[in-house]
């Protein structure tokens, strides 16, 4: 039988990176170095770390593009990657969307994103591939689309029966109804205190079940709770638990939570049970973190079950 695929609902940005020795402050004009243009948006990153990280899982993506060569480099990336590219539509009325990243010393980074033809994506694109759907076990979501294609996204994936992953990144409030729709609700700090209608702040982990309790009030069926180097946190049907992050040396932290996203789904995809698909996305996650960009961070399978070999486990 063949494997369900796994559909990705999101933005395709190209990347503009520049390392600094700290992030400029507001007026403060930084000299930076290494300037490099990388494949990214959130949207493509997790179709590129669920292509790498399957084991045969299809991944398939759905978005937009400019008629641009940067289109023609990001659809390259994904096809590369073993992404099916043909979800991803042409738009004459806007370029493709680019990020202006700059990451410090620490790894940490400043994004800004100017989406184009990211935000010309539509409901209607989405339900035209209704069909894709219906052979999915997982479809991905995040923030840098308009929010009617991500809600006709999320529909047709529960009515199809397919687990809706919904990471609300960029953070942004969440209708009721939308947050009602994710199967699984995966948030940084930031974005989930955001949701819960508090000021962003660091979250321990002895803070974190209540914040998943309150984000699971509001609407949330199960949340993951991305919680940088304490590792995440899970609230959901299957009950509570905390999986812890794998110490690593941090270069660059873009794209970690896209990568995290991706494993998760293969992992839940490949029929893993939760805590495992946990401590493999925290793998995923962490070995991305240690080499610059986005999707030129991402591992390769081989790369994240090596990874795990050499640590003790379930
Ligand atoms: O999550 C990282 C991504 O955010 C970058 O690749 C950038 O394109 C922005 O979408």
């Amino acid at each position: 039988m063949p494997s369900r695929t796994i559909v990705v609902i999101g933005s395709l940005n190209m990347d503009f990176v520049v390392q600094v020795q700290r992030l400029p402050a507001p007026g403060e004009t930084a000299r930076g170095e290494n300037f490099r243009m990388i494949p990214g948006g959130k949207g493509a990153n997790q179709a590129c770390a669920a292509a790498r990280l399957a084991r045969g899982t299809p991944v398939r993506m759905i978005g937009r593009v400019g008629y641009d060569s940067f289109a023609d480099h990001l659809r390259a990336s994904l096809a590369a990657a073993g992404v099916d590219t043909s979800g991803i539509h042409g738009c004459r009325s806007a370029p493709t969307g680019v990020a202006l990243i700059w990451v410090d010393r620490a790894g940490q980074n400043s994004i800004v994103i100017a989406p184009g033809a990211n935000a010309e994506l539509t409901a209607a694109d989405v339900e035209t591939e209704r069909a894709c759907f219906v052979s999915a076990s997982c479809a991905l979501f995040q923030l840098e689309s308009p929010m009617a294609a991500v809600a006709a996204g999320l529909r047709l994936a529960r009515d199809a029966g397919a687990l809706p992953i919904l990471d609300p990144a960029p953070a942004a409030p969440l209708a009721p109804e939308i947050l009602g729709l994710a199967g699984l609700l995966t948030p940084n700090e930031t974005e989930a205190c955001l949701l819960a209608g508090l000021p962003p702040q660091r979250i321990t982990l002895a803070q974190a079940p209540a914040l998943a309790a309150e984000l699971r009030a509001r609407g949330a069926r199960a949340v993951v709770l991305k919680l940088g180097d304490q590792g995440c946190f899970y609230s959901g049907p299957e009950g509570e638990f905390h999986s812890p992050a794998f110490r690593v040396e941090a270069v660059d932290a873009t794209a970690a939570g896209d990568t995290f996203n991706g494993a998760l789904a293969v992992a839940l995809s490949e029929g893993t049970p939760l805590p495992e698909a946990l401590r493999f996305a925290n793998a995923a996650s962490a070995l991305s973190v240690t080499r610059p960009g986005a999707q030129t961070s991402i591992p390769s399978r081989e790369e994240v079950d090596r990874f795990l070999s050499g640590r003790a486990g379930f």
